[in-house]
């Protein structure tokens, strides 16, 4: 740059968006000011797919289900070989979903129950088998002074989280890496590990020559679960002694933040080297959830202003986006009324088009925002109803998932899915 301005003249100077599995950080301008998240342009950056109508459409078509409507309003935006997984459905051919979760000490936030919601839902939807990933293991290679024991009970505390969330206790495997990790799925990770070179993992995750090598094998582990040969257990009573070509003929669909798209590009551009080759993996990518702050923003655990948390007590809710939810309204009630709110920026209005499933609703909510019909108040008090009942339901979930039942969930077995399961609305 030809510019001869002393260093640091500009700290705050205007920054790229940096996205991978550890750190996420929106764009900022000339000012300092967080940008919201381009998603288009991650998605031509890494080469993946957009969730267009034609693929709503197919979904339609092919289910005979709506597709949900975090579908339709962009929340999961993009996507590799999701109509590859809709071709395998109609033929009839049996695939699984995987999905998982890096234990992380308290209570999980919505934006965290989200993308578990819609993976429950695609697993009613599709009757299909599910596997959740607790990946204990990788967090304490990644956070220093957490142990592997301290991460293995984190694991298990937020396995009953993921359980109060609503999947088929018949159709759902959830495990712990440090307990279940051996036998097929290890070797599964070791033939993987001796496709992948250091340069590779170097540039999908950033690694360089001071990283330790737990953090450079960890990938593997996170990867091979897509496999079907990795769990023999879960497909027949009578498991196969070996890893058998027929088993690896499964398919996979992964929904998943975009933030963990690294590691299963890693995973496609590998697995044709594996010697039982599997399908390429199929993925689904959600945009990250909206922080009370506003665009931009990221909900944080370790902020407890910045999310609605799954053990706030109704009025810890009421309070938080009350006081916290950035608004799009105006400053005074005069100018809101003339001149009107804006829904884009508003994280109130944000958050019911999470949750009010119906289109012509969310349309006339917004409509009257702008018109100034609505006014910020009672915006948030439509969300914050919303909010309500989400996090009470999961509550009195929660409260029934007993040791027994998370041993239930966490047992090897044979998946089926339950006799009835109906689509609710939610
Ligand atoms: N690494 C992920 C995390 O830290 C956890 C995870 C493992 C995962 N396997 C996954 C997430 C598959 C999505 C899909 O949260």
């Amino acid at each position: 740059m030809a510019s001869s301005e002393p260093q640091g003249a500009h700290p705050e100077a205007a920054q790229e968006q940096q996205i991978d599995p550890w750190s996420v950080g929106a764009a900022t301008d000339a000012e300092g000011n967080a940008l919201s998240f381009d998603y288009v342009k991650i998605s031509q950056k890494w080469n993946t797919s957009l969730v267009d109508d034609a693929l709503l459409e197919r979904f339609q078509k092919v289910t005979g289900h709506a597709p949900h409507r975090w579908m339709r309003r962009g929340l999961f935006f993009s996507h590799r070989d999701f109509d590859k997984i809709l071709d395998r459905y109609e033929k009839g051919e049996k695939f699984f979903l995987y999905t998982g979760r890096g234990p992380s000490s308290g209570s999980m936030h919505i934006g965290h129950t989200i993308p578990f919601e819609f993976t429950k839902w695609l697993q009613q939807v599709f009757k299909a088998p599910c596997v959740i990933m607790l990946t204990d293991d990788e967090k304490s290679m990644f956070k220093d002074g957490l142990s592997l024991e301290a991460a293995h009970d984190l694991a298990l505390d937020n396995a009953k989280d993921i359980i109060s969330v609503g999947f088929d206790p018949k159709n759902t495997f959830i495990f712990s890496d440090i307990e279940y990790v051996g036998g097929h799925i290890l070797m599964n990770a070791w033939e993987f590990s001796k496709t992948v070179t250091f340069n590779q993992v170097r540039g999908a995750f950033g690694f360089d020559g001071s990283t330790h090598t737990g953090k450079i094998f960890f990938p593997a582990i996170q990867c091979v679960a897509a496999f079907a040969t990795s769990y023999p257990e879960l497909w027949s009573d009578t498991p196969p002694k070996d890893r058998s070509k027929e088993t690896a003929k499964m398919a996979c669909l992964i929904p998943m933040g975009i933030d963990q798209d690294p590691y299963f590009r890693l995973l496609r551009d590998n697995s044709h080297r594996m010697p039982r080759p599997s399908p390429k993996p199929a993925l689904i990518h959600s945009k990250f959830l909206t922080a009370l702050q506003g665009v931009g923003g990221k909900m944080s655990s370790s902020d407890p202003n910045s999310a609605v948390f799954m053990d706030d007590t109704p009025n810890q809710i009421k309070k938080k986006i009350n006081k916290h939810a950035f608004s799009g309204g105006r400053e005074t009630l005069e100018d809101h009324r003339k001149y009107g709110g804006n829904p884009d920026v508003d994280v109130a209005y944000q958050y019911i088009t999470y949750f009010e499933d119906d289109d012509e609703k969310i349309a006339q909510i917004a409509t009257d925002y702008r018109a100034g019909k609505i006014l910020t108040g009672e915006m948030k008090k439509m969300c914050i109803e919303m909010l309500q009942e989400y996090v009470a339901g999961y509550q009195a979930r929660r409260k029934e998932v007993t040791d027994e039942v998370l041993r239930a969930y966490m047992t090897p077995r044979r998946l089926e899915p339950s006799g009835s399961t109906t689509l609710p609305d939610r």
